[in-house]
């Protein structure tokens, strides 16, 4: 074994080496290990197994094959547990906790001695958190997806979490369905362990890696409980053996033009608005900046290919079906970098050109004939937002991609449970709801608050869609014509907390507009007269270090401590 491999990376400090790996070796052998076996390349094994997280139910039959594939290639597998994060089992927001599984799992990584490392993830914070923590440790590594969960059937209609969890609830809402019928679906949405079953957050993630060149080919789509997904597990632990003695650091794979094909694909399937955060986050990691601007651009000429709900139709499991993100990849050929370096150490090209014959299948159009003619997402400027907004465009009403309305305020989450659905809530369809204070800092954790239930009055009138604004965010499975990461914040000075009740807002998507209609004189009379943000009293631990060093959504919500020391590069590049 070299200096500086296996068992002898990172040793316990004593103040004397030798002694310290003596020590670690009498330890290790307590629990039954050989010296063969510990002579061996060590890939760690990130277990994100969770009582509180079904989304990672399958996670002792991945690890069982992933351990498989790691000494079929002569490795010694050594998994570890990190903290592990289910969307809701997390209080007050799983967006408040990714960063310190983020650190968690990169001290593990830098504190344990391992050569490569498998990062095993799937609910929507987790992989983010890993690809961060991968980013900064330096270490080989590959992440591995728990895959989507299985659709359910509601009466004879498919169903999954969870665009049809807030359709039905949306249903329940408006008094369309009572009781018994909510009380039926429940037991459906969730028809198996796995990631939400749509293009939400966990399966834009996926593709992300995947696009990203972390992830091995072909891994983002299977579901958790197929065959598929533990031959991929196999596979994966394979591969982290090979990484090691190719030296396949996170470095040589997340690059510039890797951040742009993951850009290109997040648009190209109608992904989360939650991917543009954690896209940066991890870029930042590495010096990177997403300027939003330039990925509007890219935006521009990037339609939608991927028929999935919300934007579209079909499950995860139907992409899978299709061949999973390699078809998509296939016809996005023309618009990505092809040298982009994978984990199996050949390029995206070369692995496309491996990838297995196109068939006719029905979920991913060609460029030509594409779902929606941009990319899914648009990003806002204007005096509402002078750090940019986001809109998942390709989920909103057409009828109010350029709207103007009144503006009906809520100062916060409290607020709106409140008062929204009072009926003698002054609010009429065509108004803009405006909801604040559910920034990273303001709610704390940037809460998916941002998709505000149509007001129950209208609700029952039949109102399906209307302009909402916040500076939250939206989960990936939601739909509507949603405006989220308001930045700056409301909470830090933004332009979104001097808005009242009454005055005009104008969106114009188009346009990449978002504008309130108050003259500035007004504004900076509001700005002048507002009171001066108190600091919170108590604050200690976590949460302290959270609301001291959170960024703005913009910037990945990361804890500015945590970002390379160095923004050297800003993806999209100009000729991208
Ligand atoms: Fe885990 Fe949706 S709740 S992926």
């Amino acid at each position: 074994m070299s200096k500086g491999k296996g068992l002898e990376k990172g040793l316990t400090s004593y103040g004397d080496t030798e002694f310290s790996l003596f020590l670690r070796k009498a330890f290790i052998k307590g629990a039954g290990y050989t010296d063969d076996a510990l002579d061996r390349p060590i890939v760690g094994i990130a277990n994100t197994g969770s009582g509180y997280n079904p989304c990672h139910g399958n996670m002792p039959q991945l690890v069982e094959a992933v351990r498989r594939g790691v000494m079929l290639a002569g490795g010694i597998p050594i998994e570890f547990p990190t903290i592990s994060i289910h969307e809701s089992f997390a209080h007050p927001t799983s967006m408040f906790l990714r960063n310190l599984m983020s650190m968690d799992t990169e001290e593990m990584i830098r504190a344990a001695p391992m050569d490569s490392v498998v990062l095993i993830g799937g609910c929507d914070k987790t992989v983010p958190a890993q690809l961060m923590a991968a980013a900064s440790a330096g270490v080989p590594a590959i992440e591995l997806n728990t895959g989507s969960m299985l659709t359910g059937s509601y009466r004879g209609t498919r169903v999954g979490a969870c665009t049809d969890c807030r359709s039905y609830w949306g249903m329940y809402r408006a008094e369309e369905i009572g009781d018994a019928e909510i009380a039926d679906v429940n037991n459906q949405l969730v028809a198996s362990v796995g990631t939400c079953a749509v293009m939400g957050t966990a399966s834009t993630m996926a593709c992300i890696a995947e696009a990203l060149g972390i992830m091995l080919p072909g891994g983002a789509s299977a579901p958790a409980v197929t065959a598929d997904r533990i031959r991929i597990a196999e596979q994966t632990g394979t591969q982290a053996v090979a990484m090691i003695a190719a030296g396949l650091t996170p470095d040589r794979i997340l690059t510039a033009d890797a951040f742009e094909n993951a850009l290109r694909v997040l648009l190209a399937i109608g992904g989360s608005t939650n991917g543009i955060i954690h896209l940066a986050a991890i870029a930042g990691r590495l010096g990177i900046r997403i300027d939003l601007a330039r990925m509007d651009a890219m935006s521009a000429n990037t339609p939608v290919l991927v028929d999935l709900k919300p934007s579209g139709q079909h499950y995860m499991e139907d992409l899978h079906k299709a061949g999973g993100l390699p078809t998509v990849l296939r016809e996005l050929r023309p618009l990505l970098h092809l040298d982009a370096l994978t984990v199996t150490g050949r390029t995206l090209g070369e692995e496309l050109d491996r990838a297995p014959a196109p068939f006719a299948q029905s979920v991913v159009h060609t460029l030509d004939n594409p779902i929606y003619a941009q990319g899914g997402l648009a990003v806002l400027q204007g005096n509402l937002a002078p750090s940019g907004a986001i809109i998942k465009q390709s989920a909103a009403s057409a009828a109010l991609m350029v709207h103007e309305g009144r503006a009906v305020v809520f100062e916060g989450a409290q607020d709106l449970a409140e008062r929204l659905d009072d009926p003698d809530l002054d609010v009429a369809p065509d108004d803009v709801l405006v909801l604040k204070n559910i920034g990273p800092v303001g709610a704390p954790g940037m809460p998916e608050a941002g998709y505000i239930p149509i007001p129950r009055k209208l609700a029952r009138q039949g109102v399906k869609d209307m302009v909402r604004i916040s500076d939250g965010r939206m989960s990936g499975t939601a739909a509507g014509t949603i405006v989220v990461h308001v930045a700056p914040e409301s909470a830090r000075g933004g332009p979104l907390a001097l808005v009242r009740t009454g005055d005009r807002i104008r969106l114009d998507v188009p346009a990449r507009r978002l504008d309130l209609q108050v003259d500035a004189a007004e504004l900076a009379a509001r700005e002048a007269s507002r009171p001066a943000p108190q600091p919170e009293p108590g604050l200690r631990g976590y949460r302290r270090l959270y609301h001291e060093t959170v960024l703005q959504a913009d910037e990945g919500c990361d804890f500015d401590f945590l970002q390379n020391v160095s923004m050297t590069q800003r993806v999209p590049r100009d000729e991208a």
